[in-house]
């Protein structure tokens, strides 16, 4: 049977252009693994889209005096346009501002609410006085008591990630007017995460091995603090309506929301595939997200599925941690980072940027983007091992054979030949195994030395060298370099699309894409037939200069302002 793979990036708000944050967050990696899932011959899909709700679209709309229907229409389009620039194939990114969502997150609530999962409860609220208003969220300002930063919002600290609860934040007051807020009562619907404790908690548990440490460690930080009922509704009308008689003036707390965007828009693609995904016992969940959305997938996500009682429940949550800047946070106002609209108007090559960011994905740890690392990965990894084996294997093959090395065959002839057979039997399964496991940055260091072992056969065997003197054997050793090349191409796409589609097609002519469904089973194969043309090799990968690299830090570091994407 074949294995079916759901795979998500989390939702990214609107209220801006996408962060580097969120593209090694959630976007690249998700991505990377399902890009493999596709070559390893799964039956994968990989859904996303854009979370308009919540309370910091409507307050940068109101800054910018705009309708926040139109800010966050223009916003979707900029955040669609920057992931196709950098290549992520999602299935499916759509919008919670799909009818189709609304609805399906109405009859969800109402499944809960009939199976006694909800209750409704009276309880004090911030309320500004000045504007006359409740006060979502986000709109309360004050200092974290875990941290004693001074800008927290009222449901999480932004700078230890600790989530708040009403009246938490101490010296609370109104973001919009700078009001002290004070309480006023409304009424909400809670759903009852208590009830759910013993069985969320059994499944943290289940998860344990499979978890990174982080991921579980702060799910059980929430376990132990007592799950308490959370309210699902707010006093605002921007979100899904909440369809209960008392409540119809309210809206859903935007994660309530955001997270069946992961069902609503697989429904998208037709009913008999949402079933297939999210009824099939069989069929498993990975969610990809940053740290800060881990409580939320693993705790209140997981209590609202149980409660609902009919969805699957996600097999992996994996949380990356946050990527900073030079050694700084990334800060717009303060023009610290790479700002990711800028992405569509510059020739950066895309690949670079992927092999790049690879390389520091946050799995473990926090990590750095740097430019100097961008240039030293580029010349030394991608161009100075990749580039530079293809290049070779490639245009020797091309100079000194028209492209043809009909006749080679590939038996080997001495001890180089025996390692180099034996490197393509078995580092694909590794490289995969790393891929299925998440760990992104090691695969990429063994597709990386996969491509020097293809070097260094290269050294060994010289054929630069003995094609003066025994072309036969040069012809030989370039067929099985030829081998390896092929079979590069299709451990290295998961990371590098762009260029391993280029090699795969332009350069190889070869059909089809190293990405189809099952490819990978040919990357452990020696079958490219000896009379196989390949074609005029390019350059994949240009050297990055010191001036380029300047030009390309100016370039995607330049401040955008939101105000001239709205009115555009
Ligand atoms: N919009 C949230 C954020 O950017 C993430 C939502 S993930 C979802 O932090 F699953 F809820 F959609
Ligand atoms: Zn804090």
């Amino acid at each position: 049977m074949v294995e079916k793979i759901l795979i998500t990036a989390a939702l990214p708000y609107i209220n801006n252009v996408p962060h580097m944050g969120h593209i090694v967050g959630s976007h690249l990696p998700a991505d990377i693994q399902y890009r493999h899932a596709i070559a390893t011959g799964k039956d994968a899909i990989f859904i996303g889209g854009s979370d308009q709700h919540g309370t910091p679209a409507v307050m940068a709309a109101k800054q910018l005096g705009v309708e926040t229907q139109d800010l966050v229409d223009k916003l979707h389009e900029v955040h669609k346009k920057v992931y196709a620039k950098l290549n992520i194939a999602y299935t499916n990114y759509s919008n919670t501002a799909n009818p189709n969502h609304h609805q399906f997150v109405q009859e969800f609530f109402e499944t809960i609410h009939r199976k006694g999962f909800t209750s409704t409860e009276k309880r004090d609220m911030y309320y500004c006085e000045n504007e006359q208003m409740f006060l979502p969220d986000r709109y309360v300002i004050g200092t974290c008591p875990t941290c004693n930063y001074e800008a927290a919002n009222a449901d999480q600290c932004e700078e230890c990630a600790t989530v708040l609860s009403t009246g938490d934040l101490i010296d609370p007051t109104c973001y919009s007017c700078g009001e002290e807020s004070h309480f006023k009562e409304t009424e909400h619907v809670m759903i009852q995460l208590g009830q759910l404790t013993d069985t969320i908690d059994s499944w943290v548990e289940s998860n344990k091995d499979n978890w990174r440490p982080h991921v579980y460690s702060e799910a059980k930080r929430w376990i132990n603090e007592g799950l308490k009922s959370r309210s699902i509704t707010r006093d605002m009308d921007w979100g899904v309506k909440v369809p209960l008689e008392g409540f119809n003036d309210k809206v859903f707390y935007v994660w309530f929301d955001a997270l069946l965007g992961y069902a609503s828009f697989t429904q998208e693609l037709g009913q008999e595939v949402f079933e297939s995904y999210w009824k099939n016992p069989d069929a498993q969940i990975m969610h990809f997200l940053g740290k800060d959305n881990v409580p939320f997938h693993t705790i209140f996500w997981t209590g609202m599925l149980q409660a609902h009682g009919e969805l699957n429940l996600p097999s992996s949550i994996i949380g990356y941690n946050y990527l900073n800047f030079e050694g700084q946070k990334f800060s717009k106002s303060k023009g610290v980072g790479v700002f990711c609209s800028n992405l569509l108007t510059s020739d950066i090559n895309i690949d670079s940027l992927r092999s790049y960011l690879t390389t520091v994905l946050p799995e473990n740890r926090d990590s750095d983007f740097k430019w100097d690392s961008y240039q030293a990965v580029t010349n030394n990894e991608l161009l100075g091992k990749i580039g530079n084996f293809f290049n070779r294997t490639l245009n020797f093959t091309w100079k000194n054979f028209n492209g043809n090395l009909n006749g080679a065959t590939t038996n080997p002839q001495d001890m180089a030949d025996i390692s180099l057979v034996s490197k393509i039997h078995e580092m694909p399964g590794k490289i995969s195994t790393l891929f299925e496991q998440s760990k992104f940055r090691d695969a990429y260091k063994l597709v990386l030395e996969y491509a020097s072992e293809g070097n260094r056969y290269l050294e060994r065997k010289s054929p630069w060298k003995t094609i003066k003197t025994n072309p036969e054997k040069a012809k030989h050793a370039l067929y099985l370099a030829l081998q390896l090349a092929k079979s590069l191409t299709i451990v290295a796409n998961p990371i590098l699309p762009e260029t391993m589609n280029q090699v795969w097609t332009e350069q190889l002519g070869l059909e089809g894409t190293p990405g189809d469904a099952g490819r990978w089973a040919e990357a452990t194969k020696l079958n490219l037939p000896s009379n196989h043309p390949i074609h005029q090799p390019t350059h994949l990968y240009e050297k990055i200069t010191d001036e380029r690299l300047e030009q390309l830090r100016t370039e995607l570091s330049k401040p955008h302002s939101l105000e001239q994407i709205v009115k555009e």
